[in-house]
């Protein structure tokens, strides 16, 4: 990938190979197509360094907490001959405001932001999501690069390249694709995150395996503790493979077509359970639930071996993540799967698997089955 100085960037050799033969390399780099590369893994930060020289002007956009990383941003930017300023959000969804974008505006109309310069976001989801779209709508387009430092930050919302902030009507409703130039992460940056939230951005991991890649429930069933720890190895390994299966799946469709619905995986029913429970329920968390329900129909479809079933759940809950749901009645989730906007109609659509790493549409299923997969969620059931 070439720079807008015309430096040749992320193609020099990558990884700093462990010793041990077999192991997964501290710095692994991820190509998005010929269009980016993600670096995840320790030192993940001086990737940066090509794309703030030259005087640079690179607008820091960051959520409170995340200050000794913000710190050593500036740092690095300044010090490649950049002229970095920060610029920070409210904390979560609250980033993800029309008002907090219109600041964002003014902070770069008042820094004379011009189309050569750079926004940086660091931060979860929510403070990618917003960056990114500021990046989208600054002069009709500039670049970003995205250092996420939640686990669904870098596996789901850093990677592909859509941005957006939410409405009062509904979350991201309006937004835009625009890709990213690079996306950095050093996973010994989510050390801070909590458990609970951690362990949900690993549902979106799992679900990278179960729909493309087996070696991550193989690594998640060897070890669900070190899976559960930003200071383990196979942590980096983890993140690096969640994101290969995104990457892929997004490079030949960036517009959401086709084959990128296969990343919904689990995501109709988890939608209707964010829904009834008004978003208290962590995003993963949902998702969790919902890839068993998926199975659950898959199998009850005659489509997907039991065991592959049994696997969802032992997994699933070896790392902590709920299995079964019985916080609303099936008529008001049934109501809201029909509202998600992935739903044609009143026809709903579920991704399944017809087993590991293969995936199938699965179009207006019947009711009943329907509510069969509902009673096999309930706990006990
Ligand atoms: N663009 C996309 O394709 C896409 C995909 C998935 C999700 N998303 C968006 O991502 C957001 C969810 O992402 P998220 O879970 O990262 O949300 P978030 O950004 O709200 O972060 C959740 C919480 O974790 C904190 N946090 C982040 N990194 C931390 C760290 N290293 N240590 C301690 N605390 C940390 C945040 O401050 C926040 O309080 C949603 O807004 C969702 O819409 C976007
Ligand atoms: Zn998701």
């Amino acid at each position: 990938m070439t720079s807008r100085d015309g430096s040749v960037v992320g193609e020099q050799p990558v990884a700093q190979e462990a010793a041990d033969p077999g192991r997964a390399p501290a710095l692994d780099t991820i190509s998005v197509g010929d269009r980016y590369d993600v670096h995840v893994g320790a030192g993940a930060l001086a990737r940066l360094t090509p794309w703030v020289t030259g005087g640079r002007r690179v607008m820091v956009v960051h959520q409170p907490g995340r200050t000794e990383l913000v710190a050593e941003v500036t740092e690095l930017v300044s010090a490649a001959g950049g002229q970095p300023f920060t610029h920070e959000v409210p904390d979560a969804e609250a980033a993800k405001d029309v008002s907090v974008l219109a600041g964002a505006w003014a902070a770069l109309g008042q820094a004379a932001f011009t189309r050569d310069d750079l926004v940086v976001g660091v931060g979860g989801g929510a403070v990618t999501d917003l960056a990114g779209f500021v990046a989208a709508s600054w002069l009709r387009g500039v670049d970003v690069i995205q250092l996420p430092t939640s686990l669904l930050g870098v596996v789901d919302a850093a990677v592909g390249g859509k941005t957006g902030i939410n409405t009062a009507e509904g979350k991201n409703l309006v937004g835009a694709f625009h890709e990213p130039r690079a996306v950095l992460c050093d996973p010994a940056w989510m050390a801070s995150m909590s458990r609970p939230d951690l362990v949900s951005g690993l549902a979106e991991v799992i679900k990278c395996g179960f729909i493309a890649d087996p070696v991550i429930l193989d690594l998640v069933e060897a070890d669900p503790a070190a899976a559960c720890d930003p200071s383990a190895p196979v942590m980096t390994e983890l993140v690096a493979r969640a994101v290969r299966v995104k990457a892929e799946v997004v490079e030949g469709d960036l517009k959401e077509a086709g084959i990128r619905e296969i990343l919904n995986y689990g995501h109709t029913f988890a939608h209707a359970i964010e829904q009834v429970e008004d978003y208290r329920w962590r995003h993963g968390d949902a998702v969790a639930v919902g890839m068993v329900f998926a199975a659950e129909l898959a199998v009850r479809a005659g489509v997907l071996d039991p065991a592959v079933l049994a696997r969802h759940r032992a997994i699933l809950e070896s790392v902590g993540l709920p299995t079964t749901y019985a916080g609303a009645d099936w008529d008001d989730l049934r109501t809201a799967m029909a509202r998600d906007k992935k739903a044609r109609g009143a026809t709903l659509r579920f991704i399944v698997l017809t087993d590991v790493g293969s995936t199938q549409r699965l179009e207006g299923p019947g009711e009943e089955l329907l509510l069969e997969a509902f009673g096999a969620i309930a706990p006990g059931g």
